[in-house]
């Protein structure tokens, strides 16, 4: 405790306590402890950080949670609570302590984290609960492309750190955590606005974007907001600190019923859309492309799309390409792999895997079993059971 207090170490008898706890031996208490001497954080030196009461795995080169982003934890928390099977995608998200908390707490959400950094994601599976998605790249570009408006909450603590206050910050964070997790631009808000620019196209309908920040720096947030012409409700959320801010931007929700006078307008652009998507159903599917041809925006038609239709348009050319496969497997004696590439697949496994989570069964077990039942059916009834149906989708068994 002495070398700790002398290390300049303010709570010096609860640290030597938690190396205590930390260290298997005499040996290791003497490594744990000259380690925290020479400054590193003293949750990069054991191994963990507790934040709202859980307790996760954290390792050197990573950035450490700070107590501050409770507040963004809880507002997540109730903003997923709110809903029944919420989509959760944690932006930025270092060993992803908000995904984690709301992962263990909420157990019917879906969970997908994203960072550049592989190095804190091994510490995120880790911590995330079986089930969750880690995706690794930048910004929130390798999020699947089925998660196009589908998602309800988007949440982050982005960089936001301004490049002239880095020599500012304390020793521990400047010598043991990377400059790209602490400082974004010469204002901290470079990763601010890419978030702000990239989420519409994610968020469903009614979906919030959550953006931990400086108090300070929340105006000028808000501003980017506004000038992205893409949310509705906008504000703040006042941290008790005194210093840290939440941004709180809402999507437009549901778009209202059509008018007895007609369809929406953009029902024409939509179904034109799906036709395409029918007709070249074996082609790869690039949603950004789709939209420019009917003057809409990815995001947006994404959007309107799963309105419309129930689901996304890559979930909607999933579908209708299983529909063709099981139509070839029925009437042709084209091998399986023949089938899976005829319709678009490019792998027989992930061909397998969409076939059986739509019907429940393999193509090569739909071809046995199948084909003999459906001969035997009228031709309307075999087409409503030839369908497939997204389990999700299908109703439930009767009695329930
Ligand atoms: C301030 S840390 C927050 C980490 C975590 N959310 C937390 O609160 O502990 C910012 C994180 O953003 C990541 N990051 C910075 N710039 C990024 C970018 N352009 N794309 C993806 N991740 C980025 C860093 O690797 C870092 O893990």
């Amino acid at each position: 405790m002495a070398r700790l207090r002398r290390a300049g170490c303010v709570f010096a008898e609860q640290e030597a306590a938690v190396l205590e706890e930390a260290a298997g031996d005499p040996h290791e208490l003497e490594r744990l402890c000259a380690r925290r001497e020479a400054g590193e954080f003293l949750e990069h030196v054991v191994g963990s950080v507790e934040i709202c009461g859980e307790r996760l795995s954290i390792g050197s080169g990573c950035f450490v949670p700070r107590q501050r982003t409770a507040l963004l934890i809880g507002t997540a928390l109730a903003e997923a609570r709110r809903r029944r099977r919420p989509v959760i995608v944690e932006a930025c998200c270092g060993i992803a302590p908000l995904a984690t908390i709301i992962g263990r707490r909420v157990p019917t959400a879906r969970v997908h984290v994203t960072d550049h950094d592989p190095c804190p994601l091994v510490h995120a599976r880790e911590n995330l609960p079986p089930g969750a998605e880690v995706h690794c790249g930048t910004g929130l570009g390798p999020l699947p492309p089925e998660l196009a408006g589908a998602v309800d909450l988007l949440a982050a603590v982005p960089p936001y750190v301004p490049a002239g206050q880095w020599d500012l910050m304390p020793r521990e964070a400047r010598e043991h955590e990377p400059v790209p997790a602490l400082v974004a631009g010469h204002d901290g808000l470079d990763e601010v606005r890419r978030l702000l620019k990239e989420a519409p196209h994610w968020l469903a309908p009614g979906g919030v974007l959550l953006l931990e920040m400086h108090r300070d720096q929340a105006p000028s947030a808000l501003a980017a907001a506004r000038g992205t012409g893409a949310y509705g409700e906008l504000g703040t959320v006042d941290g008790e600190d005194g210093e840290t801010a939440l941004l709180r931007a809402t999507m437009p929700a549901r778009a209202p019923a059509p008018s007895p006078a007609g369809p929406a307008p953009d029902l024409v652009l939509l179904r034109r859309v799906r036709d395409r998507i029918d007709r070249d159903h074996a082609q790869p599917l690039d949603v950004e492309t789709l939209a420019r041809t009917v003057h809409l925006s990815g995001g947006h038609l994404s959007r309107r799309f799963r309105e419309e239709y129930g689901e996304s348009p890559y979930s909607y050319l999933m579908t209708r390409r299983i529909e063709r496969a099981m139509a070839l497997l029925r009437h042709t004696d084209r091998s399986v792999t023949d089938i899976c590439m005829a319709v678009g697949f490019s792998s027989p496994g992930t061909f397998s895997t969409r076939f059986k989570e739509l019907l429940g069964i393999p193509p090569s077990v739909y071809r046995e079993q199948g084909v003999e039942v459906l001969d035997s059916m009228p031709p309307c009834i075999a087409r409503r059971v030839t369908r497939p149906i997204r389990k999700r989708e299908a109703p439930p068994p009767s009695g329930a």
